[in-house]
């Protein structure tokens, strides 16, 4: 197939087969962009694949009068990332946003687990957005440095509210989704100079993955996959430029900008030699200034008190 003509933007978004992924690449489309639907279409265990979600996204983004191609990678192997970028520049002439979304799920206790899911959760949901994002940001530092000037480009990484407050049960998952927030802080500070922008986003919906936990009726109506999507094509537009490094929540109805790690109370010793009595003694009032990690379910309340947007 021959390079388009179109000046559509082009962006790839992973795992846009179903749940989370699916709408935010027709969200893309409606918002005017060409896309590359990537999904390797295995069970949410990461087991498995299938080339019918994909192609399936592929023609409903037709259907809305933009242009996609499939793309099968497994967004874990480094090779295949990077072929995916290079297939999106090759067939539409250019790349302009990376949706990270592709993810999957091995949930275990820390005491259970084995490495089997340990690895495979690290390979899919941290590495699967780390090799995409290495390939992209080349591609982009190449083309600034050609231009002569920074290119105009964004990336949305996604994290997790496991990993953010880390959730019992998924250890694996939250270091992998908490690995994503950091390098997305890492690669902000990195690329900002060739005009890239990496945000993330924490999303929440009833998808495949989360159904066997938010199971009645009122929570699918709330919690629609398609409520997250406004955020990513935000986070991909000019009206974003000024925003990189960010984490936000997204779901059910509720936007949260996330603190991020920041110090939080401290104090010095005069000879630089503490001891672990002092330590115990001071330990107390120093906990009391910062507050501890809140708990997922209690991150969750917080989303669905946050004040109207009136
Ligand atoms: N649903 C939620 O509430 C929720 C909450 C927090 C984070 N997330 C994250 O959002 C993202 C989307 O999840 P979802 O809920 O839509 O799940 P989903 O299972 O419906 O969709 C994930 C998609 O990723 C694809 N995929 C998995 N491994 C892949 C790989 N190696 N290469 C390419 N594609 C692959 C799957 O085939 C699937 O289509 C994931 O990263 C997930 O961890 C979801």
């Amino acid at each position: 197939m021959s390079a388009s003509s179109s000046d559509a933007p082009v962006a790839i978004v992973t795992g846009a087969g179903r749940g989370l992924g699916r709408e935010h690449a027709l969200a893309l489309a409606r918002a005017g962009y060409d896309l590359v639907v990537n999904d390797l279409g295995g069970a949410g265990d990461g087991t498995g694949a299938d080339a019918t979600p994909a192609q399936q996204v592929v023609a409903q983004i037709e259907a809305l009068g933009q242009r996609a191609i499939a793309n099968g990678a497994d967004v874990s192997n480094w090779e295949a990332a990077g072929e995916m970028i290079r297939s999106a520049v090759e067939h539409f002439g250019r790349l302009d946003a990376l949706v990270n979304n592709a993810g999957i799920l091995r949930d275990r206790t820390i005491a259970n687990i084995t490495e089997e899911d340990w690895d495979l959760s690290i390979a899919v949901n941290l590495k699967g957005s780390a090799a995409p994002l290495h390939h992209a940001a080349a591609y982009w530092r190449d083309l600034s440095k050609a231009r002569g000037e920074p290119v105009n480009a964004a990336v949305v990484n996604t994290t997790s509210a496991s990993g953010l407050y880390g959730a019992a049960g998924q250890s694996n998952y939250a270091a992998a989704k908490l690995g994503v927030a950091a390098m997305s802080v890492a690669a902000a500070r990195e690329l900002g100079r060739y005009g890239v922008r990496v945000n993330v986003l924490a999303p929440a919906a009833v998808t495949r993955l989360t159904e066997g936990v938010m199971k009645t009726e009122e929570l699918k109506q709330r919690l629609q996959p398609r409520f997250v999507a406004p955020l990513v094509v935000y986070l991909l537009s000019d009206a974003a430029r000024d925003i990189t490094g960010r984490v936000f929540e997204m779901g059910g109805g509720a936007l949260v900008a996330v603190d991020m790690p920041r110090p939080g109370a401290g104090l010095r010793h005069a000879d630089g030699e503490w001891t672990p009595e002092r330590i115990a003694e001071i330990m107390p009032t120093l906990l009391e200034q910062v507050p501890a990690q809140p708990s997922g379910i209690e991150a969750m309340q917080y989303m669905m008190s946050a004040p109207l947007d009136e």
